[in-house]
């Protein structure tokens, strides 16, 4: 596509480089939400810098409208569509929006997400309505009127949004069960829409946004603390161009993560460990499970958490 250069809207040389994807999605619409900030307007400029049509949604106007402006200043296509996601009736209009404006959806990406760090012996009602609601209710509502028209369509891409945090870490009790659900319903809707030409998967990124911000607030007011050096938003773009793109069309059901370090990794799906046992005399009870935990199962007892913390954490 004919691209003013992207320093027109501010885009730095090292991001220009960037953004040079080596896919191409000319031929694709594609809907980013929260796509004002952080991840989200790293993904939407990409989307558009390799040739899609960006809707650019956000809960807040004017990051939304930077975002697009910028797009458009590089010789992209971008329309804004400012909504709240956790309202399904937003939802399914920008999805509609996407359709009304290019005929179609190629491609979604279920960016949106809070963070509001907490314990998990002091979790705040308001906080964790507010990240389930964001995080699992909005990326199922804007879903669920996309795969509607994807399947009618017999194509289209999902890219969910799912966190390091699913696998357990401290200060994210509500915000890590809410990754687990995206990841579960990535599973699943993967599942559902096989054989349909329509692939659900997500990432894991890592960015330095203003997500770190607010962990930041949270782990000063308790002490000493080390602010991460995680890698730029743009840094983490690949994966979701790769996923929207055609590069990706034997992809589907998979968690492709980038760590701090900036290595890329694809995330095991919860799965039943072998070898399983059989009751003694026919059904479990107490004892017995735990006698065949104790003379086998134990070996399969799961490394705690992100951290990976070794089986016993307590002492017998
Ligand atoms: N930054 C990281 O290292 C990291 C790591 C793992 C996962 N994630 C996930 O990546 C996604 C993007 O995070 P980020 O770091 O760019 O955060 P961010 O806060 O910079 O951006 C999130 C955007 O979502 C928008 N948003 C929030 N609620 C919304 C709603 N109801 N409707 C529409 N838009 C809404 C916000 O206005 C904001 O612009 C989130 O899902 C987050 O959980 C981030």
């Amino acid at each position: 596509m004919g691209q003013a250069p992207l320093a027109a809207a501010g885009v730095t040389p090292n991001d220009e480089a960037l953004m040079e994807q080596g896919v191409d999605l000319s031929d694709k619409a594609v809907v980013v939400t929260g796509a004002g900030r952080g991840l989200g307007a790293a993904v939407g400029r990409a989307a558009a810098a390799a040739g899609a049509a960006v809707v650019v949604n956000d809960v807040d106007p004017q990051p939304a409208e930077e975002c697009a402006n910028a797009i458009r200043a590089a010789g992209g296509r971008a329309v804004v569509h400012v909504a709240d996601i956790t309202v399904w009736s937003q939802a399914e209009a920008l999805i509609e929006r996407c359709l009304h404006e290019f005929g179609k959806i190629d491609g979604l990406v279920n960016n949106a997400g809070v963070h509001l760090p907490q314990h998990c012996w002091e979790m705040d009602e308001a906080k964790v309505r507010k990240t389930l609601e964001v995080n699992v209710l909005g990326t199922l509502a804007c879903s669920a009127r996309a795969l509607k028209a994807m399947r009618a369509q017999r194509f289209g891409s999902i890219v969910n949004t799912t966190s390091g945090s699913q696998m357990g870490h401290e200060y994210r009790p509500d915000y890590g069960a809410s990754k687990g659900a995206v990841s579960s319903f990535t599973f699943t809707a993967a599942v559902e829409m096989k054989g349909t030409g329509v692939r659900v998967n997500a990432v894991s990124p890592n960015a330095e946004t203003r997500m770190l911000d607010d962990l930041d607030k949270f782990m000063l007011a308790r002490g000493e603390w080390q602010r991460p050096s995680l890698p730029p938003p743009e840094h983490n773009v690949g994966m979701h161009l790769y996923l929207l793109s055609d590069l990706s069309r034997h992809v589907t059901g998979q968690i492709i993560g980038l760590r701090a370090t900036g290595e890329l990794y694809i995330a095991s799906h919860p799965a039943i460990l072998l070898p399983t046992a059989k009751a003694p005399q026919g059904v479990w009870t107490a004892r017995a499970i735990g006698e065949a935990i104790d003379q086998g199962l134990v070996a399969s007892l799961q490394p705690l958490g992100f951290k990976r913390l070794r089986q016993p954490i307590v002492e017998r």
